[in-house]
This record gives structure tokens, sequence and C-alpha cells, in this order.
């Protein structure tokens, strides 16, 4: 099926021009409705854009079909009921897009304005300002004398909407201007949400069950219409300035990148991704340029525009109908695409997880062709409500795995399947290993029962085992693993390190070939560097549920040893800082699991001699952290005894006695405390605490007997920091490598709690937020000035 054939219902060249063009009028006003009033597409921009150029390419070959209401003659869009109408004093016009996504799109757009310019072909090159064309909405900002008075959305072009109260919520937007204060100066430019911001609001979304967004642009349109202001603030939404509206008592600088200099000065946030160039070559090396960097910007963009640069010249070339004719936008492949659903597969994952999995008719979306996209969940899914038949719209952006993001609820075939039902599809089995499957409650996945007597799990299994965070076993990548699983070679981590060479060599690999001896001595030899690991590494590579690589860092500081890990008991890791209730019962399942043990016990004997690190115990904890531990699972168990203890008797009692031996031995003369350690003591001997303290001591010198800290202490030893944006020479694990040796924490989101926050290029929402709490920022060099004491 091609995508011309996702029109069906309205063929083109069939119809009568005058019909045709009356039924594209209807459709693209109903699509712009949609669209620009509701926040609620069902096109994909790229469909949007096919049929407004269909009408237009109508019109121009049949001038008398043209009216005056027709989608093509202005910018369409209502004033919404609930925001004031402001009356633009200088219209905002669009401009030109040049749908030619090659090179030769640039080169069109150089000789159009060489021609309309007059200029001989021996005359110099012209020169652009070279720019991206941001994905989000167009605003007016109304600066007199300095101060923000206005934010207004586009609207019609001449009539927007007052958002100011929203836009104000912006923090990058300046309310009054550094330096310069003309009696009015209009600002246009761009609302967005960054990716990352983006997917945290999703994120956000999800976990409190409401609806998620489709894409950044439609979040930052959602909340820059919202009408309450206290919901928009929560919409982290960014800037950037691109242009002027009416301006009085400035004097404008000759060019346009000047004027953007001139913008930049006044704090108001440019874009650094700008360019002057000159000619074609130029437009066409900036085009390639940005296309090879576009996945990797913070933002989606969907072009790039060039803008001639002298406003003089901009000026003699003026405008057709309602576009500049010294600007176009040159547009990339689009990062979302229709395409039909053809069936839903379910794949199963490390930890069982099973995750459907759209088949989709292949489409070009994003630069490649895509044919499969995730459908996230059941839920997820449920909530698209997709159905096999559908007509969905897929989006590729950025590196992230191509999704599927809504249906065309109006393309609906009637023989559309029911809806999603997983259980159902797999008739309660894992499509790998025909094992039961299971959804906790509360959790979103269903899983696999059958952990790793799971083929499907094994493979995973070991490939995280392998991955480079993990053990760095290099050369196990999926073929590796996949023949090896499949040729009944390895089933555990264990086996891994019992491999023979003979067994290798000749080893069958998907698509006919065999592994050759080099390749064999080659991944032998892997596996020998990687019998040392550290512990925190290996007890990561087990892949334990919930347990990450910082979780499992600080699991091998606190338990020093494997062995220790392994005999661990239901309470204590919990004493490790961050690990909560869920961490912990992951831990105890783990371990409580033989198999798992077999396979950890094999992996450390003397044949497959897997040695981690040894660490000595350096962890230290207060009594007082026992006890609230101690009362929280009191609460979790149903138990009443601790109820009326409050943290500040915890604190004292703490204090008073230090370890949980002095507490046991020593009455307390106040009778508060006293009846707090009788009712502390009397838990601390049942079994299961018992056992708990029995592995304290076992693990020797846990208890921290040093006095509480005094306020204002020295370095870095208990801060939180938060990392934004690319800083100049250390990578964000370098950075939170650097703070965790130091002692310090970091963290990923911005609150009051925050100590510092680290900032380098391209920082975004974090940064705005970390000004408004007033958390003090800091750049690299402040950063490593800080550690060094
Ligand atoms: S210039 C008169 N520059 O693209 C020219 N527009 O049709 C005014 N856009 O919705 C537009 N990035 O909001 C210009 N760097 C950029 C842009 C940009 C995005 C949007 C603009 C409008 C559309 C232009």
């Amino acid at each position: 099926m091609s995508q011309n054939d996702l029109f069906a219902a309205a063929p083109e060249g069939e119809a009568l021009p005058a019909e045709r063009a009356a039924q594209l009028r209807e459709q693209l006003n109903h699509h712009a409705h949609l669209y620009y009033v509701l926040d609620t597409p069902e096109l994909p921009d790229a469909e949007y854009d096919r049929l407004f150029q269909a009408l237009q390419a109508l019109e121009a070959a049949h001038p008398e079909l043209l009216t005056p209401d027709s989608p093509t003659q202005r910018v369409i869009g209502r004033v919404l009921d609930g925001f004031t109408p402001v009356r633009h004093a200088v219209p905002m016009l669009s401009i030109r897009t040049e749908t030619d996504t090659e090179a030769s799109g640039a080169v069109s757009f150089d000789a159009r304005v060489r021609r309309e310019l007059g200029l001989a072909e021996s005359a110099p090159p012209v020169e652009y300002a070279v720019e991206l064309k941001f994905d989000g909405l167009a605003m007016n900002l109304r600066y007199e004398h300095g101060l923000l008075v206005q934010a207004a959305t586009r609207g019609d072009g001449e009539t927007g909407e007052d958002v100011t109260q929203n836009i104000r919520t912006i923090g990058q937007i300046p309310l009054r201007l550094k330096g310069a204060a003309p009696e009015v100066l209009e600002v246009r430019g761009e609302v967005y949400m960054r990716r990352d911001d983006f997917e945290a609001l999703n994120e956000r979304q999800r976990a409190k069950g409401e609806k998620t967004f489709v894409n950044p642009r439609n979040a930052a349109a959602g909340a820059v219409r919202q009408l309450d202001p206290g919901i928009a603030r929560q919409r982290p939404l960014s800037f950037f300035a691109y242009g002027l509206g009416e301006v009085r008592g400035w004097a404008l600088p000759a060019t346009h990148s000047g004027m953007l200099d001139a913008l930049a000065a006044m704090n108001l946030p440019v874009c650094k991704d700008r360019e002057v160039v000159q000619g074609a070559d130029g437009l066409v090396a900036f085009h390639r340029a940005i296309g090879e960097r576009r996945d990797a910007l913070p933002f989606d963009i969907d072009g790039i525009v060039y803008k001639v640069n002298s406003l003089a010249l901009q000026q003699r070339l003026g405008f057709v109908t309602r576009e500049p004719r010294w600007a176009v936008a040159h547009k990339y492949p689009a990062q979302e695409q229709m395409t039909r659903l053809l069936d839903i597969d379910i794949q199963v994952g490390r930890t069982g997880k099973l995750t459907p999995v759209a088949k989709l008719e292949p489409v070009f979306v994003g630069g490649t062709t895509v044919s499969n996209a995730t459908l996230h969940n059941e839920d997820e899914a449920r909530r698209k409500d997709v159905r096999v038949g559908d007509t969905v719209i897929v989006r590729r952006a950025g590196d992230v795995i191509p999704e599927v993001v809504g249906v065309v609820l109006e393309r609906r075939p009637a023989d559309a399947s029911a809806p999603f039902d997983l259980y159902q599809r797999l008739g309660g089995h894992c499509p790998v290993c025909g094992s039961g499957i299971a959804r906790e409650e509360g959790e979103a996945d269903w899983r696999c029962t059958a952990g790793l007597f799971c083929p499907a799990q094994r493979k995973q299994a070991l490939l995280h085992f392998a991955s480079r965070r993990a053990m760095d076993i290099e050369g196990f990548g999926d073929e590796i693993v996949s023949a090896l699983v499949d040729g009944g070679l390895v089933k555990t981590p264990a086996d891994l390190f019992l491999l023979k060479r003979e067994q290798l060599i000749g080893l069958r690999l998907a698509g006919g070939s065999t592994l050759q001896a080099l390749s064999a001595d080659n991944l032998l030899a892997a596996l020998q560097a990687a019998r040392t690991p550290a512990l925190g590494r290996f007890l990561f590579a087990l892949g334990i549920r919930h347990v990450g690589e910082s979780t499992a860092a600080a699991i091998a500081k606190f338990h020093g040893s494997w062995q220790a890990f392994l005999d661990t008991g239901r309470h204590t890791p919990r004493l490790i800082a961050d690990i909560g209730k869920e961490v912990a019962d992951s831990i105890a399942a783990f371990n409580a699991e033989p198999h798992n043990r077999e396979v950890v016990t094999a992996m450390t004997g003397p044949e497959a001699q897997v040695q981690p690190s040894v660490l000595a115990p350096c962890v230290r904890v207060p009594l007082k952290q026992l006890l609230a531990l101690v009362k929280a699972v009191d609460g979790e168990e149903g138990g009443r005894r601790l109820k009326g203890i409050g943290g500040g008797t915890i604190e004292r009692l703490a204090e008073a006695c230090v370890t949980p031996h002095a507490l046991l031995q020593t009455p307390q003369a106040d009778a508060t405390l006293e009846s707090a350690r009788l009712a502390f003591g009397e838990l601390l001997v049942q079994p299961s605490w018992a056992a708990t303290m029995a592995e304290l001591d076992r693990l020797g010198n846990v208890w921290d007997t040093t006095p509480a800290q005094p306020e204002g202490q020295a370095g870095v030893a208990g801060l939180t920091f938060v990392l934004t944006g690319t800083l100049p020479t250390l990578s964000r694990d370098a950075a939170k490598a650097l703070i965790e040796a130091a002692g310090g924490k970091v963290s990923g989101s911005v609150s009051k709690k925050t100590h510092y926050v680290v900032a380098g290029e391209e920082a975004g929402s974090k940064l705005d937020k970390a000004r408004e709490l007033g958390v003090t920022v800091l750049d690299e060099a402040g950063l490593l000035a800080l550690l060094a004491g």
C-alpha cells in the first residue's frame, strides 16, 4: 500500500477539479480546526502539508477555483472563548515551505532570490542568516519600555490570543529586557517543549493515569492555552526568539543576524545553532550539518530556515500574498507518518516483561524505514485504542525507539479487530516458553513467570550480564548470545565462563556462517579479562529487578562481598540510603530463588573462577535510621506498638544509645524514652529483627557512633546535585562519578532540597527551576573547584 492509498475515500485524479478542491478545503478546514483550535490533531503534519499542497497545486492550475475563504489564503486558527483576542500591530506571517528535502531545495531558493533581486550570474553570492525551524508554536512578546506587557499567540495571523499569564511562567523569557528599553519592541519566536521535559511530563501523566501527549509540540500548545496558569506552570516550556513585530524607538541593526545578536544581548533566548553563510553552497552545508545532528538536538525541529541576511535586501524582496520572498523553510523528512497496523506482536524482555509491539506496513519516518514500533504496555495500547487494521501515527525522533502515538479514528475500517487484550491474545502463555503470564496489582506490565528458564529472558539476561556497564565482556552481542543459547551451550551466565575453545570454533551463527578460530580466541580472552569484576558491576550484572547501577554500587559498599549479599535479609538493604521496600523485596526474592544462588555459586566456583572484588565494610548507619526502619516495617505489617512514637523521641533515644545492643541493655531515666526503648526492644528480639541484627554484627562495625554532624559541614559529602545540559569537558557519567566519589548525591530533578545545579550548554528547564527556587548554579569549573575543596 502506498501513502496515497490512505486517501481511498478521496481519490485524486478521479473527481472533477471543482469537487476535488471543495473536498480538500473541507478536509483542511476540519483538520486545521482539530490542530489549531482543539489541539487534538488526527493527521501528522506531513500529511496535512500534503493536502495543503494538493489544494495549492489545484488552485494554481485552475485559478478560477480560488475562493477568498480557501485555507490557502489565510493562516487558520480561531480565537478560543477563554482568552482575550489581541489584534497584532504587525500581522504574523508564515513562510513558504520548500518540500524538496534534498540539497536541491536550497539551491532553488538561492536561484529564486538572485532572480528576484536581478543579480547577474557573475554577481557575488547572497549572504544568508540560517537557523533552525523550531517545532512549537509562534508567539509575539510585546515589550514596552523594556517591560513584558503582553504575550499573544499567532491565531489567524491578524488576531491572536492573550496568553501573557502562561507565558510569564516560562523562566527563560525575561520580564524586563537587559540594557535597552525601546518604546515598543515586539519579539517573535517559538514556544516549544524540550524532549526531556516532554518525556518527564508524559511520565508524570502516566503515573497519574492521565492522558499522555502525542508530541512535544502538542504538549506545548496545550500548556500555552491552559486557562489555569497553575497547570501551565507544571508543563515546562522553552522559547527561542527569531524575529520582530512592531518596533518603535529602536534603531534596527543592518542584518537579521545582527538583530538576533542584539536580542540575545537583551537576555532573550536565541538559539546558538545559527550561522551566517554565503550563497547556495553555504545553505547546502548548513542543511547537511543540521540534518546529521537533528536527532541529537534536545528539542524537535521540522526543518531549517534560510533568511536573506541584509534587512535592506529583505525590504527590496518584499512579500507575495502573506509570505516573505526573502525567507524559506527547508524541511527534513518528517518524524511522524501514518501507516497501517498489520498486527500486534508480543516481545519478552530480560525480566520477562511482555511488550506489545506494533507490526507496521513499512514507512519512511525520521530517516529510516520503520516496520516495528513499541506500544509500551497493555494500558497504553488500550488508552490509545489501537486495533489491528487501524491507520496509526508512528513517530521516530532522536534515537528513541519508534512508537505508535495515536490512531486516526476516522480511518478505522469496519473489520478492525477488537480492543487489544494481551492476556487473551497470548491465551495466558508466554509466546517463547509457554509458561504462565501474570500481572501484579498496580503494575502496568504483564510478565512471563518462568524467569531464566524462558529462553527469551535467558538471552536478554545474558546480554545484560555481558553489557558494557555490567561485566563488560567484549564480543558477546546479540548474534553470539543467540547462537550460544539456541545451540544449548549456555543457559546461565556461569556457563559462559565454562566455554571451551573447541565448542566455540564452528559455532553456527544466524545467516549460516560459523565462528572462526580467531573470533573464538577473542571471546575467550574477553571472558578471561572479565573474571575479576568490581563487586558493584557484578551485582548489577545479575539483573535483579529494580537494582540499577547506582543501587548495585551502594549494596557493594554496604555488604562488601557477594557472599554477604546472598545472605542478606529482608530488612537489611533498607538501611542503605535510597533503597525502599520495593527494591529490598526484589533482592529478597532473588536471593530466595535457589536457582539464582546456584548460578552465583557456580560462577564463583573453582571451574568458572569469577572473583568479584571484596570491599572492606565502610558504611556507617546511625541508630536513628534503624529505629525509623523498624517503625516503618511495623506499620507496613499492621503493627501498632510503635505508632505513638514520634521522630523526636526516636532521635533522642538513638542519641542516648548509639547501638542496638546498648539500646537493649541501657534503661533510660526519662519515662518517654524508656517506654519507647522497651517497645523497640521487644521487636528487636523477635526472629526477623534478631536475624537482621546478627547479620549486621557479621558485617561488623556498622553503627555510626560519631555525634550528629553540625550544620554547615565542610565538603560535598551529603549534598545533592542535579546535572543539566552538556558540560565542556566532563561527560555526565564522569561528573556523576566525581560527585559520588566525594560523597555527594546526584538526583534527576531540582527541588528545594537540591544544594547545587551544575549547568552546561543547552541547559533546559532544570536551570530555570533552579533559578526559580534560588538554588546555587555552578558551571563545570565551579563544580571542580567545589570538589577540590
Ligand atoms: S520566521 C515572516 N524563523 O514556522 C517570517 N519562523 O511559517 C516569520 N518557525 O509558525 C517566521 N522556527 O512560528 C521563522 N527560525 C524560525 C522559525 C519559524 C519556527 C515557525 C513560525 C511559524 C512558521 C513559519
